[in-house]
């Protein structure tokens, strides 16, 4: 199989690192990748939101897969474009990555599909939580816990602009849980736990995700509540006429009430993937081109139950800055041949010399028979990296044991 990875990030390089190993694949692509994919197969300078210039490239290289991993060109349409020109794709279309790009639609479908979510309210009044409707990086969602928070939050949210929704304010562990679909079949693919703040002990502003960790010992069935949510959700949107094909992404809280969902993604999570990858086997690359051609069946993709823990290495201004660039990074042989697996977030190549190139730098992962075990493995080989301004987070997974 010739396969086509696009987007650049550690989340497309754990995508690609575990498809190179599949027996199946003939040859490894990417747009426009990075230098750690540039390891694996071939990188190409065509940019993530480029329609045309993906459907130029698929029908070049002859692909007989193309795995979508951000969230922006799926919701731009980038996969309708090149399903209708015959080419298979993992990764909804527009009309079905609506249920990350609009909270309003993902609220609809969750209240036809009858799935527990935060209910929404009329007037912003403390505690609640403010959100952006549209996509907003992980900028657009405000906790309010005072009335000063909740004017601070209008005022930013009426200089983003568009529209925004309100809704009550939940407390409970937040989980991630991911399940492949083609369209009608669900596919269970494990749980993460992710670490959004910059900071130990969940302080300072949001990120992407500075960190993550799976299984988690302490959840107890998983794939009850892929079927209690995601099967629901899959099912809703085939009624509307909006299957959804790819990797749909539950963000839970386990509330005392029950879980309740917090927002869908339309796509693998970053950092979690860089977890799931090292415990997932061989079947990965055949589920994900069994969903593209609508054939997922009773397909399974079985999880090792060895443990893995990522840690993000991160400039020294993220999240507030994700431009830093041209700073030479050391150590990351040394933390491979330690046993990690080091997946490049935002890298780029100078002369012989890896050097910095973005917000999340690196994802450093390792493995073992436990939690602790994989923890230690990670944070062994992230003090083996190192650039100047490095920052990452001392407490990921600590939750976990270890
Ligand atoms: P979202 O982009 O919707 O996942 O929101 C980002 C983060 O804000 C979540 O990971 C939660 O930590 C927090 N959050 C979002 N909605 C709520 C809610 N209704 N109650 C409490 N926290 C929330
Ligand atoms: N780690 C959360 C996300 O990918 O949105």
């Amino acid at each position: 199989m010739i396969v086509l990875v696009v987007g650049s990030g550690a989340r497309e390089h754990a995508l690609a690192w575990r498809i190179a190993q599949s027996g199946e694949l003939s040859e490894l692509h990417a747009a426009p990748g990075n230098p750690g994919i540039a390891a694996l197969g071939q990188c190409h300078p065509v940019r993530a939101e480029d329609g045309d210039g993906l459907l130029s490239l698929a029908l070049t290289i002859g692909a007989d897969l193309v795995v979508i991993g951000p969230e922006g060109p799926l919701v731009a349409g980038v996969a309708d474009l090149l399903r209708q020109n015959g080419i298979a794709v993992f990764g909804p279309s527009a009309a079905a990555a609506r249920i990350e790009g609009s909270k309003t639609f993902a609220k609809d479908v969750l209240r036809s599909a009858g799935v527990s979510t935060a209910e929404t309210l009329p007037i912003a009044r403390a505690p609640c939580v403010i959100k952006a409707d549209g996509l907003a990086a992980g900028k657009g969602v405000f906790v309010c816990r005072t009335g000063e928070e909740v004017d601070a939050a209008l005022l930013e949210l009426t200089e983003l602009g568009g529209d925004f929704v309100i809704e009550e304010l939940l407390e409970g562990p937040e989980i991630s849980l991911f399940a492949l679909s083609d369209g009608a079949t669900v596919v269970p693919l494990g749980a993460a736990q992710d670490f959004k703040r910059i900071r130990d002990g969940d302080e300072g502003p949001n990120t992407g995700g500075m960190g993550a960790y799976s299984p988690l010992p302490w959840l107890s069935d998983a794939n009850a509540l892929i079927e209690a949510v995601h099967a629901p959700v899959i099912e809703q949107l085939a009624r509307r006429g909006a299957p959804f094909v790819g990797c749909l992404f539950a963000g839970l809280m386990l509330t005392p009430d029950g879980p309740k969902v917090l927002e869908f993604n339309a796509r693998f999570g970053d950092p979690e993937t860089q977890v799931l990858m090292p415990r997932v086997g061989e079947g990965l690359l055949p589920a994900l081109a069994a969903a593209a051609h609508g054939t997922l069946g009773s397909a399974r993709v079985e999880l090792t139950n060895d443990a893995a823990v990522t840690v993000v290495l991160a400039g020294p201004e993220y999240p507030a800055r994700s431009d830093y660039s041209g700073v030479a990074i050391a150590g990351i042989d040394a933390a491979e041949e330690a046993g990690a697996l080091v997946f490049h977030g935002g890298t780029a190549v100078r002369g012989r010399q890896v050097v910095t190139n973005g917000g999340r730098i690196l994802s450093v992962t390792g493995t073992g028979p436990t939690v602790a075990d994989a923890r230690g493995r990670a944070y062994a080989a992230a003090d083996l990296i190192s650039f100047d301004g490095v920052q990452f987070r001392r407490d990921i997974a600590a939750v976990a044991g270890g």
